[in-house]
């Protein structure tokens, strides 16, 4: 049997669910049958682009779709409703992150799911970047002995503050748009829960440009396991970078370490029009400038038949919780998938180390202790 997808917000990350839905469609693993958002000209730029038919709000599509399942790619601060109205009509839910910017309301979307016997996953994309795969699987193998330390970046452009969230970046930060991928993508690798937090911050450039919040934020957070982690987390980075995003990461164990440079993977060029790869892709200039693609991402190819072929670790992450769903629309149980992908409780881990950041800032920078 194949299961029924549907889209719930379909602006810049979710065109991303679109794309992964098709490629879904395309694989005979699940059906897109449509996708809602409350924007009516994004609606028909994206029914136009993709062929999907869009509906103007969650309750019209779902009494036309009848869905099996549904990702969410809505601002951060609507993830719980939605999810649990889906969830409570038996709906299975794949959320973006953060999972949701409170602790309750992650519980929340948990016990909807639990009552429900449903799945719920969360779009932890970074855990599917092939570089990332690869490091988990080494410190799970032992190769680099106890974890004791190490040190993670993810610093975006300002174009996304400005420009991708101009109307919700205020209700965001750098700890909950890039951040929790940080603290779950650690926490999954070293297998630990953080017990201490401390963070401090700046505000110094947006709020100059009518954005009340944070650029920069850096945190230091300790797992039980012993491993203590900094992060480095900003939007501010100007408009002229090689790069919309800066990103990496450091580990470093008692018998061996790594790095990954999640930005510069080799590539680079000097090139006019647009310069991003998946993500915004059509916001292009004129004049020529330097670049380094991350191809990893998502790329879009042909299929024999000429249709396009969509890849990279953003589509392998939605397209994972289809095949999850497929799995269980065809006989498989939950038990049977736990642990092999991003839950609400691995949501509501990372919600708890952001929520730790944010009472830190909010402290002066105090240590904050994690129960
Ligand atoms: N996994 C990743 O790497 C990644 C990357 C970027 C963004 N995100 C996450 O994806 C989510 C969306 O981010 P974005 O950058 O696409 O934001 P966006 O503002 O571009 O898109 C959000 C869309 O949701 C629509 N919407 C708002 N309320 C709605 C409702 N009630 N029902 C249906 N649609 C509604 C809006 O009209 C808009 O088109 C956020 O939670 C963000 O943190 C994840």
């Amino acid at each position: 049997m194949k299961p029924r997808l549907c889209v719930i917000g379909a602006g810049t990350f979710g065109e991303m669910h679109l794309r992964a839905g098709l490629q879904l469609t395309r694989e005979g693993v699940a059906d897109l049958v449509g996708f809602a958002d409350t924007n009516p000209e994004l609606v028909r730029l994206r029914e136009e682009r993709y062929g999907i038919k869009g509906y103007p709000d969650l309750d019209t599509m779902l009494d036309a779709c009848r869905p099996d399942a549904v990702t969410i790619a809505t601002p951060d601060f609507l993830h719980r409703d939605l999810a649990v109205a889906c969830l409570e009509r038996g709906i299975h839910v794949l959320t973006e992150k953060p999972m949701d910017t409170s602790v309750a309301g992650c519980l929340d979307m948990i016990d909807a799911a639990e009552r429900a016997g449903c799945l719920l996953q969360v779009d932890f994309m970074k855990r599917k970047d092939p570089y990332h795969l690869d490091l988990e699987r080494r410190v799970r193998t032992g190769q680099v002995g106890q974890v004791l330390y190490g040190y993670a970046w993810f610093e975006d452009k300002i174009e996304v503050p400005t420009k991708w969230l101009s109307s919700w970046a205020a209700r965001s930060d750098p700890a909950w748009f890039l951040g929790v991928h940080l603290f779950d993508l650690v926490g999954w690798i070293v297998r630990g829960r953080a017990v201490q937090v401390s963070a401090t911050g700046a505000k110094v450039k947006l709020p100059t440009l009518g954005i009340d919040t944070y650029d920069s934020i850096q945190t230091r957070v300790v797992y039980d396991t012993g491993a203590s982690f900094t992060f480095d987390l900003a939007w501010h980075f100007p408009e002229g970078g090689e790069a919309l995003v800066h990103q990496g990461i450091k580990l470093v164990g008692s018998e061996g370490w790594m790095t990954v440079d999640s930005q510069d993977r080799g590539a680079r060029g000097c090139v006019a029009g647009p310069t991003a790869v998946g993500v915004g892709a059509d916001r292009g200039q004129d004049a020529a400038r330097m670049f380094t693609p991350n191809l990893g991402l998502f790329q879009a190819d042909q299929d024999p038949s000429g249709g396009e072929w969509y890849r990279g670790y953003a589509i392998d992450s939605i397209a994972e919780f289809g095949r999850n769903v497929h799995f269980l629309a065809n006989g498989g149980s939950l038990a049977a998938l736990e642990g092999r992908y991003p839950s609400g409780a691995d949501g509501l881990e990372a919600t708890r180390v952001a929520v730790a950041v944010h009472d830190s800032l909010d402290a002066g920078g105090q240590v904050i202790s994690l129960g």
